[in-house]
């Protein structure tokens, strides 16, 4: 297929129905803390005591308190409320060691904190940073570890360092309008996570462009992460009719969709760069998926969804496409590497990779988001661009978790984003672990009620995979 303009393109490439997410393992974090307690405990009688030296200086009022506020209390903070907090002292010294286990990369899912899982490897680093990248820098790393090491010395409060700005940042512009959805409702007695499809009405009198998105999470206890979806022909209007949402279990389940934007909690919104805008027409709609994870009491959830619009045609147009295996029909399609896409029951080390010559017949077309994504068997996940047999990383996930999920945009101008170039050929390489070594995998099971893993082919079930990745384009 060669489309005539940058335009279709980005509609051949889109021509894949979207994936959405399906049902995840979710941690227990009673089970998690009170893990974190014995290992706290534990470090503390050990390399904690009597230490001298330079980590003995490193206090939390004085050096660590600040690197915490700024990294960590978006979401381990009495507001931010998604986890426990690291607020006080004495419970950033009781999670300690675990801090930084967490911070240098973890055997253990949540594998980093804060949780942000693009990250440079030997093999795979792209040119550009990323945008809200939030990890601590290596001075500040050495700091927690030296602070660890020295046995987490409080230091005097009377003399703190200053906290600086933390918290997720707000969309802005006066042409911010914000969408409510229907809401829904969790009872005390569900027990199984809950995808929910909304669908949300821009009310467009006028072909209008999306310049930035964000998630308003109704109850941030039940919210676990939330997936935004095209609706080209408003299908999902009348889908959501009755109870004002649907369950979506695997994509959005309207025709011709593609993932805009994917959020997890703690994100910032999104902001297309360079003055791009993705174009809507009136009469389409946006799908919010929300995937609900229950706590064992009754919520009720209000996602909203606020959209910066501009009613000019922006000077770029933002585009989103999809590079890889969603669907069970592409089981057998020639662009894998090795068909059909299989991967064997207890197979523990199986690759994947979802080939593509690129068409671009002209046009600057350059690349500002990616969004990789697999389902639970996945293990890691990379994606390439090889341009004139020269091939450049431009999305390294050494680990793959399923429960933070978002869309990675590069920090750059339009002239350093990666540019794609007719017959340029992009891969995405996913790695899977189909054995019960798998934790991730062995849970979903459990919950199924199924002792042994079997092959596992491309679909949109839960315990099917894909090897996908969303890819922004601008031009
Ligand atoms: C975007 C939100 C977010 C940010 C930012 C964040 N965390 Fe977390 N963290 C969580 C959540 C939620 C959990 C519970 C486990 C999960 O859901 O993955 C968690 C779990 C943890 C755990 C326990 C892991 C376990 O095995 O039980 C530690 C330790 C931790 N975080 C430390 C940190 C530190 C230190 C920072 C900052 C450097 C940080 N987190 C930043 C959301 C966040």
């Amino acid at each position: 297929m060669r489309p005539a303009s940058p335009l279709t393109v980005a509609l051949a490439l889109v021509l894949a129905p979207a994936c959405g997410d399906d049902k995840g393992a979710s941690s227990d974090t009673a089970a998690t803390e009170s893990t974190a307690a014995t290992q706290a405990s534990a470090g503390s009688t050990g390399e904690g005591t009597g230490t001298t030296g330079a980590g003995a200086d490193v206090t939390w009022y004085q050096d660590v308190r600040p690197i915490i506020a700024s990294h960590c209390w978006t979401c381990h903070s009495q507001e931010g409320a998604l986890s426990f907090s690291l607020e006080e002292y004495s419970a950033a010294q009781a999670w300690s060691p675990l801090m930084v286990e967490k911070i240098e990369g973890s055997e253990a899912t949540p594998y980093y904190m804060p949780p942000f899982f693009a990250r440079e490897s030997a093999s795979c680093t792209p040119a550009l940073p990323w945008r809200d990248d939030p990890r601590l820098d290596a001075a500040e790393i050495e700091t927690i570890r030296a602070w660890v090491d020295g046995g987490a010395a409080e230091g005097d409060p009377a003399t703190a360092a200053e906290i600086p700005p933390w918290g997720p940042e707000v969309l802005s512009g006066d042409t911010v309008t914000t969408i409510t959805s229907a809401g829904y409702s969790l009872a005390a007695s569900v027990k199984e996570d809950q995808y929910r499809c909304f669908s949300l009405d821009p009310a467009l009198a006028a072909k209008s462009w999306i310049t930035g998105l964000q998630v308003d999470p109704g109850d941030p206890s039940v919210v676990h992460h939330v997936v935004l979806f095209s609706d080209p022909t408003g299908a999902s209007a009348a889908k959501a009719a009755g109870e004002g949402s649907y369950s979506c279990f695997g994509g959005a389940g309207v025709p011709d969709s593609s993932v805009l934007y994917a959020w997890a909690p703690g994100g910032n919104p999104l902001e297309i760069p360079d003055g791009a805008g993705i174009p809507v027409e009136p009469g389409q709609r946006v799908v919010m998926q929300v995937h609900y994870h229950p706590t064992g009491e009754a919520a009720t959830d209000k996602t909203g969804l606020s959209v910066r619009w501009s009613s000019q045609k922006p000077a770029r147009e933002a585009l989103m496409a999809i590079i890889g295996g969603v669907v069970a029909g592409q089981t057998n399609s020639s662009e894998w590497e090795d068909p059909p896409f299989l991967i064997p029951a207890g197979a523990k080390d199986h690759v994947e990779t979802w080939r593509e010559t690129l068409s671009v017949p002209f046009g600057d077309i350059r690349i500002w988001s990616i969004f990789p994504h697999m389902h639970l068997v996945g293990t890691s996940i990379e994606v390439t661009l090889e341009h004139q047999g020269a091939e450049a990383c431009i999305a390294p996930l050494p680990k793959w978790d399923f429960d933070w999920q978002r869309t990675y945009v590069y920090d750059g101008t339009f002239n350093e984003l990666p540019r794609v170039y007719d017959g340029d050929v992009m891969k995405v390489r996913c790695t899977y672990n189909n054995s019960l070594d798998n934790p991730v995998l062995a849970q979903a099971l459990a919950v199924e009620g199924i002792d042994a893993p079997s092959d596992v082919g491309v679909g949109e079930d839960t315990l099917d995979e894909m090897c996908v990745a969303i890819v922004g384009i601008m031009y």
